[in-house]
């Protein structure tokens, strides 16, 4: 096995805001039922933000979240990321209002735009800041509120999505622990597959943008995602000199259990090695790969010294897979 970086998480937290929205609730207004929308995805229910929240505050919970569990996590951090793509505003990046509100001035900040994948993304890019000693201490957030940017009327997508945040501080970490490889990828290609609009009437394929929402063909992101999951996976595993059977828990972007269960199937790993958290939250995109791990570290599933398989994808196309020994410290490494 490649020996690991050395640089990797030392705190985690998250945060899914309190409204919950039921399966049930879309039959009030939507031609669905929740039957249909549990056996196609796996979803049960996921969380709305309030009509005055946004993607800074889903991001400064997570960190308050964080900080409950790891009370100097913020000490000497030096540079703040937001994976999103529900940003407050199109400037300033949603990294500089988060870095402000938790006391974070006069820290790097900047917003990552990767889609679903944009969590795994910024985790890459924290580690190659760490490991160029530009910064000694980054704080990653993936935060989101997809429920914002689709059509609540389109049965299709609106299903599909909730908000959420997940944050992370990168670091260096004891040798035998950290990130070991990352695989990233992405395919202009398919953009038309899964795009949200911002100010181009077309896309460059001549693809009209006239929704003002999520625009997205499931049938085709479907497909693309049970490809590409084992295939960069797999890869990632290649790169670490690691097997499936070192792989003690896989955390997969949270998107839809039949992709999860099918990737599960080309590896042969068994679901009980699987992060799974999508029936309460639904699809947070950048937040999903952190809510899930958050989870499993607070609940006590990921103990320290375990092998992790984060594998993730979204809108780009894009995706991201990463192999990493979790270490379970303090969250305060020499500072
Ligand atoms: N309730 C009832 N019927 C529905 C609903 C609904 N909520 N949504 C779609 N249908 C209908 C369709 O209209 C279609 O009807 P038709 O056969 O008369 O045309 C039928 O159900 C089947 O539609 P499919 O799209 O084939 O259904 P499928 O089994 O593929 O499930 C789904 C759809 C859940 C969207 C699936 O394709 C999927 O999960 N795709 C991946 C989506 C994804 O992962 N997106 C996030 C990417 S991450 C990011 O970056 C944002």
């Amino acid at each position: 096995m490649q020996q690991p970086s050395g640089i990797g998480i030392t705190a985690i937290g998250a945060y899914a805001p309190p409204k919950v929205v039921t399966n049930a609730d879309y039959e009030q207004h939507l031609e669905t039922s929740a039957e249909w929308i549990e056996s196609r995805t796996g979803i049960r229910e996921r969380r709305y933000a309030a009509d005055d929240e946004f993607t800074s505050d889903m991001g400064v919970r997570a960190v308050q979240d964080l900080l409950g569990r790891y009370p100097q996590a913020l000490e000497g951090v030096d540079m703040v990321i937001c994976a999103t793509a529900t940003p407050d505003a199109s400037f300033p990046a949603t990294a500089t209002l988060i870095a402000a509100q938790i006391g974070l001035h006069g820290v790097g900040g900047f917003d990552l735009s990767a889609a679903c994948s944009g969590f795994l993304y910024a985790c890459a890019a924290a580690q190659g800041l760490v490991a160029a000693g530009i910064n000694r201490r980054v704080l990653v957030i993936g935060a989101e509120v997809f429920t914002k940017i689709v059509d609540q009327t389109d049965r299709a997508t609106a299903i599909l999505f909730g908000d959420g945040a997940g944050a992370a501080v990168i670091e260096q970490v004891p040798q035998g622990y950290g990130f070991q490889g990352f695989v990233l990828g992405s395919d202009g290609a398919g953009a038309a597959s899964l795009y949200a609009p911002c100010l181009a009437p077309k896309l460059p394929d001549g693809t009209v943008i006239d929704s003002r929402y999520t625009v997205m063909n499931g049938r085709e992101v479907f497909k693309f995602a049970v490809r590409i999951i084992p295939e960069s996976g797999q890869q990632v595993m290649d790169k670490s000199g690691l097997k499936v059977s070192d792989i003690d828990w896989f955390i997969p972007h949270q998107a839809n259990i039949r992709i999860i269960e099918s990737a599960c199937e080309r590896f042969r790993l068994p679901l009980e090695r699987t992060i799974v958290n999508l029936d309460r939250y639904g699809n947070t995109s950048a937040a999903t790969v952190p809510l899930a791990l958050s989870e499993a570290v607070a609940d006590g599933r990921i103990q320290d010294g375990q092998q992790l398989l984060m594998v993730a994808f979204g809108g780009g196309l894009s995706w991201a897979a990463c192999t990493m020994k979790w270490y379970a410290g303090n969250g305060v490494q020499d500072l």
